[in-house]
C-alpha cells in the first residue's frame, strides 16, 4: 500500500501552514506537485517558499504536468467529464512511477483540501485503481482568512453561512443572509442589493493584499475597477468576498 497525504498549505501566507500540516510534510519522502501553469499566479512560489522553510526531512519533489481543462459554455458536463479522466491519469502515473509500494507522498493544497479542491475527489476515485492509503490535513483557507484580515465573524450569532461561486451567485441571486463568494470570474457582487454589505480581499496573506468592505451601492463599482487594474497589472487575481444582506 501507498500512503498519500493531502496537506493544506494556507491561502497565501506561509505562516498558514500548521504544526499538524509541517509534521505531515515532513513524512512524506516524495512531494507530488501538479503543474497547471500556475508559474504566473504566484502559487508555485509559496509552496516552494514552504518547502524551504518547513521541510526538515530529505525529500524528492516530482512534478508532473496536468491537463488544462477546456471550458466551454455549451458542452461544459462533457469537457468536466473529459478532464477527469485525463487528470485521473495523470496523477495515477506519477504515484505508480514516483511512489514505491509502502512509501509516503503528499500533495500540497491551496487553503484548504475541502474547500473548491479536486484533490481528495480525484484520490478517492483512484482507490479504486491503485492501493492507497490517503490522509488529509486542514489548511487556513481564503474564506477564514478574508475573515481575520477584515477582523470580522463570518456570521451574526445564529445565523447561516452559505460558501458559493461568483457563477452560483449571478444565477441565483443573494438567498442568505451571509455569503462567501469564491472563483468569481464575472463580477457576479454587481447584480446584488446595493444596500448589502460586501467584504472584498485579493491576494490574501501576500503582500499584495487588498481589502475593501462598505455597502455595495457605495463600494461595487471602485472593486470592480480595482479587480481590473490589479489582474491587469499581476496577469491574474485571486479573491473571496463575505455579502452580507441589508
Ligand atoms: C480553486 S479555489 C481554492 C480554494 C482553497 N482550497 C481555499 O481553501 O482557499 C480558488 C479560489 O479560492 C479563493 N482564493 C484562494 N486563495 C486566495 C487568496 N490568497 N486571496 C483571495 N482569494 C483566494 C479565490 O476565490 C479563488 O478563486
Amino acid at each position: 500500500m501507498r500512503s498519500i497525504l493531502v496537506i493544506g498549505i494556507g491561502a497565501g501566507d506561509p505562516n498558514y501552514m500548521t504544526v499538524g500540516a509541517i509534521a505531515a510534510l515532513n513524512r512524506a519522502e516524495v512531494i507530488l506537485l501538479p503543474d497547471k501553469g500556475e508559474e504566473k499566479s504566484g502559487l508555485n512560489a509559496v509552496r516552494s517558499l514552504i518547502l524551504g522553510r518547513f521541510a526538515t526531512r530529505p525529500h524528492r519533489v516530482a512534478s508532473f504536468a496536468v491537463p488544462e481543462r477546456r471550458v466551454s459554455d455549451t458542452a461544459y458536463a462533457e469537457s468536466i467529464e473529459d478532464w477527469r479522466a485525463r487528470l485521473e491519469a495523470a496523477h495515477a502515473e506519477v504515484i505508480a512511477r514516483e511512489l514505491p509500494e509502502g512509501g509516503t507522498g503528499a500533495f500540497l493544497v491551496w487553503g484548504d483540501p475541502a474547500i473548491y479542491d479536486g484533490t481528495i475527489g480525484l484520490l478517492y476515485r483512484l482507490k479504486a485503481r491503485l492501493d492507497l492509503a490517503v490522509e488529509v490535513f486542514p489548511g487556513i483557507s481564503a474564506v477564514q482568512s478574508l475573515a481575520a484580515r477584515h477582523g470580522i465573524a463570518l456570521n451574526g450569532t445564529g445565523e447561516a453561512i452559505h460558501i458559493t461561486t461568483g457563477r452560483r451567485l449571478a444565477a441565483e441571486g443573494l438567498v442568505h443572509d451571509n455569503t462567501v463568494v469564491m472563483l468569481d470570474s464575472r463580477d457576479a457582487y454587481l447584480g446584488c442589493d446595493p444596500g448589502a454589505r460586501i467584504w472584498w480581499g485579493a491576494y490574501l496573506g501576500t503582500p499584495d493584499e487588498i481589502l475593501i468592505s462598505g455597502t455595495i451601492g457605495e463600494v461595487g463599482t471602485r472593486i470592480a475597477e480595482m479587480r481590473a487594474a490589479a489582474r491587469a497589472r499581476h496577469g491574474w487575481i485571486m479573491d473571496t468576498y463575505l455579502i452580507r444582506r441589508g
